[in-house]
């Protein structure tokens, strides 16, 4: 491919980018946990959904499992960020396993709302993916009275036993506008529908995305961190592609293809919240090599946003 050396480049990155509080602190508990217990320390799933970061934790010995049928008795296990349905707690309470729990605790919140939709006998629409780790966990806390809502074809057209008793929930990665149009779709279907007392959606999520709107909206193009199966890193493509720029989602720097560059004078920059920052300089440390750049910051909500840690691993 050819590309004119001399080209010069301006890169936005977007901030806040990168990890949140939650994937911060599900990857310190694995770290902590290989730290007490040495190797191997099991964890369930993906704990964070990034290529690069279970590599990492593979190096030192952490083990990933699809299913705790895999993990021997009484051995020590991390459920990973996204949480887990009330059946996987039992079927670790039943190996005896050392249980540590990772789930972010805004995903934990969602479940609680769950529990208090249903215990008080409503049907919850659980706005998000089905197939998500996060929505099989969520839904798991009811699955009776749990309905998932995809699209907004889908709160078109959904039926549930009794209208007037109908709460919602969504999964924390969602796209924020997305959400909320299929929201306002179920709200007009069904006047007593309950909100969730504090969005679903969590900081992280708008805070990256509001980012990356004002990012795409000046850029030619914009390349965002993440691995495919991260929601979150999926949304901010998205939302870039919405808002004017081509984008493409990277793993990491090796994932660049030269013609994207081509007429591409400034380049947008984000990570998803399960991406590290590494990558990101690294990123950026490529485009360098091809010309000369001028990296500035777009932005600008500071996140002081911390989970403590569970007593387990402190
Ligand atoms: Fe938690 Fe949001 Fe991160 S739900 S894991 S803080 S993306």
């Amino acid at each position: 491919e050819w590309l004119d050396a001399c080209d010069r480049r301006t890169i936005l990155r977007a901030e806040p980018q990168s990890f949140c509080a939650g994937v911060e602190r599900a990857i310190e508990i694995v770290e902590r946990a290989l730290a007490i217990h040495g190797s191997p320390v099991y964890v369930r799933r993906q704990i964070v959904h990034n290529t690069h970061v279970v590599a990492d934790l593979e190096r030192h010995g952490a083990v990933f499992v699809q299913e705790l049928d895999e993990v021997p008795e009484e051995a020590t296990a991390v459920l990973a960020a996204h949480g887990v349905a009330p059946s996987v707690r039992a079927q670790a309470a039943e190996r005896r396993l050392n249980v540590i729990d990772a789930t972010c605790p805004l995903v934990a919140k969602v479940h609680s709302e769950v529990h208090r939709f249903t215990n008080a006998g409503r049907t919850v629409f659980l706005i998000g993916h089905a197939e998500h780790e996060e929505v099989v966990g969520t839904r798991g806390e009811a699955p009776d009275n749990v309905v998932v809502i995809e699209t907004i074809d889908d709160a078109h057209t959904v039926e549930v036993p009794d209208p007037t008793h109908v709460s919602y929930v969504m999964q924390t990665t969602l796209s924020v506008e997305e959400a909320d149009e299929i929201a306002g779709v179920l709200r007009t279907r069904f006047p007593a529908l309950q909100a969730p007392r504090r969005d679903d959606i969590c900081y992280a999520t708008s805070n990256r995305q509001q980012a990356i709107r004002e990012v795409a909206a000046a850029s030619d193009l914009v390349l965002v961190v993440g691995s495919a199966n991260s929601s979150n890193s999926m949304r901010l493509v998205e939302v870039a592609e919405a808002n004017g720029a081509e984008a493409h989602l990277v793993e990491d720097a090796s994932d660049i293809h030269l013609q994207w560059l081509r007429g591409a004078h400034t380049i947008g920059v984000s990570a998803g919240a399960s991406a590290p920052a590494a990558l990101v300089e690294e990123l950026i440390a490529a485009l360098a090599a091809l010309g000369e750049l001028d990296v500035t910051r777009r932005g600008g909500v500071t996140e002081t946003m911390h989970f403590s840690l569970p007593r387990e691993v402190v």
